[in-house]
């Protein structure tokens, strides 16, 4: 399996329009329709980065970068936050959340050799997700975000290796 990563506008919810969830994991993040109208409403469009995960010539995958000004309260100065990630549900449960994973720590050791962790938070209840990222080379900072939308989130991070 051959994964890359592709650079979306925020004008693109239409190429990854296709990529729906299974039913129970809905509540787990925001919609597509309320991501996109997020990025093109932001003050610091720069900031904000979407990203498709690619195999085999198809879109498997989606989640959004943060940076600097554009990160979330709970994040602390220089690091790179990851958003609104997942894998279409008729993509799941064959590596490409792991792949998406490597491809973004390569993504920001290349294009921002500063940053030295990558940075997100999971609902308490989202085991799957949970138990993805501890066998994704994430652990748990310990420290834990109330969101008013999601309720309680644990915030995990990953090492980024310099290249
Ligand atoms: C979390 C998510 C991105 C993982 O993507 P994925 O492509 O399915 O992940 P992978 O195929 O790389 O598998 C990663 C792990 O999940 C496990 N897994 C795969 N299918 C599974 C299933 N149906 N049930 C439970 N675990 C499963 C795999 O076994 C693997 O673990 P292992 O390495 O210990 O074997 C995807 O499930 C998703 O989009 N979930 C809904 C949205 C969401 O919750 N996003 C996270 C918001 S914080």
């Amino acid at each position: 399996m051959h994964a890359t990563l592709k650079t979306l506008s925020h004008f693109d919810r239409a190429h990854v329009a296709h990529l729906k969830l299974e039913p129970e994991q809905e509540q787990f993040v925001d919609s597509l329709d309320f991501v996109f109208s997020e990025l093109q409403g932001n003050a610091r469009p720069d900031l904000e980065h979407a990203f498709s995960v690619v195999v085999s010539h198809q879109i498997v995958g989606f989640f959004v970068l943060r940076e600097k000004a554009a990160l979330p309260e709970w994040a602390p100065p220089g690091v790179i936050t990851l958003h609104s990630f997942r894998v279409g549900r008729g993509y799941q449960g064959n590596g490409y959340g792991k792949a998406a994973s490597r491809l973004v720590s390569q993504w920001i050791s290349t294009n921002r050799p500063s940053v030295r962790r990558l940075m997100l938070t999971v609902e308490e209840d989202n085991v799957r997700a949970r138990h993805f990222y501890m066998t994704s080379g994430f652990s748990d900072t310990s420290a834990t975000y109330y969101d008013k939308k999601f309720g309680f989130q644990n915030v995990l991070e990953r090492k980024i290796k310099s290249v």
